[in-house]
């Protein structure tokens, strides 16, 4: 029997990430082939970016996708959120050169108070929500704070691109197909703070560390490499991360959605790992068939912890940059 519709909504729809995502959405990738969908598409609801909306909708039309079963185009939250199954929050301002993503807190962080709140408001019950708009991890606790009618543990945020950019890093030093790379998880920040944890990973079955041979390079260089790549991306493209950005969300919500898919996200912490309770941390979760489990029993070494402490630190001070904002 053919599935019923699911109401994806995508915020910030007419943006550079937007613009690379919802091509991929339609086509099947993040829900899969045989999932219909009605797009519920919001951009600020002032001229420019309507009518760039209208544009995009008007090619995804063009593309004449056979899931897609209708299109919401507006700048009004709650009807985007109108019973959203998924809540997509992109849109907010990137960071430009010479920015670290926690300098946008101030501006984008009240976008997701009223997302939060709309979203408590008209989402469906079970919405799960992916938040990507920077810094996300902090974002993502300020929406759920807001929306005291779901659970916190729909709320998830994005580091999926760290994770997919730690793996490719690994595979290029090692000289190896990214296949062979596995077990590599994000813990804590989207930011040059997080700890790609290489401790763990794997590579063609063997301990990261024996496979590159080179534990200094680990620590020294790969490390900040991963942490930073963000700001790389922005000095070569004079912009950030698109169409990999646009990638990873939906290997996050298609791996979310994928029971037995172990992979990174920003998730409540519940003090797991040391980190605080109550901030939004990346770290390895395993998908089950309508939500995850966090993966807590991987055994830290004083390297690691010392990594997790201090994006542990970081994340609690942008928490408190952002209190007032906090439901
Ligand atoms: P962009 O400027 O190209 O597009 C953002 C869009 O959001 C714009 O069209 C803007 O009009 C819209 N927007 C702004 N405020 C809005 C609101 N309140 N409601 C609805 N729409 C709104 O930016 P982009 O390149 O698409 O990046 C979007 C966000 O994603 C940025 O914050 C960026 O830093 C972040 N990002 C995160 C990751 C990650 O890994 N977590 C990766 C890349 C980018
Ligand atoms: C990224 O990691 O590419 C994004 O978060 C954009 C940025 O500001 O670095």
């Amino acid at each position: 029997m053919a599935k019923s519709p699911i109401r994806v909504a995508v915020t910030g729809a007419a943006g550079n990430i937007g613009y690379a995502l919802l091509f991929r959405i339609a086509s099947g990738h993040m829900f899969g082939a045989d999932q219909p969908l009605i797009l519920q598409l919001l951009e600020i609801p002032v001229e420019g970016p309507q009518k760039a909306l209208k544009g995009v909708a008007m090619e995804i039309e063009d593309c004449a996708f056979p899931l897609v079963k209708g299109m919401v185009l507006t700048g009004d939250a709650d009807t985007a959120f109108a019973d959203a199954d998924w809540c997509l929050l992109v849109g907010s301002k990137p960071r430009g050169p010479g920015m670290e993503r926690a300098d946008l807190l101030k501006d984008n962080g009240k976008i997701f108070v009223a997302q939060g709140q709309s979203i408590d408001r008209v989402a469906a019950k079970t919405a799960r929500i992916a938040v990507v708009g920077n810094p996300c991890n902090t974002n993502c606790m300020i929406a759920a704070s807001q929306a005291k009618r779901l659970s916190p543990s729909q709320f998830t945020a994005m580091v999926r691109l760290d994770e997919n950019r730690g793996r490719a890093q690994l595979a290029q030093k090692a000289g190896v197909d990214i296949g062979q790379v596995e077990d590599l998880f994000i813990y804590g920040n989207h930011s040059p703070t997080m700890f790609a944890d290489f401790t763990h990973a794997r590579i063609g079955g063997k301990p990261a560390a024996d496979a590159i041979g080179d534990e200094a390079w680990l620590k020294t260089d790969y490390l900040p490499a991963v942490g930073k790549r963000g700001a790389v991306i922005i000095e070569a493209r004079g912009q950030s991360s698109a169409a990999s950005a646009a990638n990873a969300l939906v290997d996050h919500v298609r791996d979310l959605t994928t029971p037995g898919k172990k992979h990174s996200v920003a998730v409540a912490s519940g003090g797991a790992y040391g980190f605080d309770d109550g901030v939004w941390a990346g770290m390895p979760v395993i998908s089950t068939a309508d939500g995850y489990e966090m993966v807590t029993d991987y055994a830290m070494d004083d390297f690691a912890n010392s990594k997790i402490k201090i994006t542990n630190d970081e994340l609690v001070s942008e928490r408190d940059t952002v209190k007032e904002l906090i439901g």
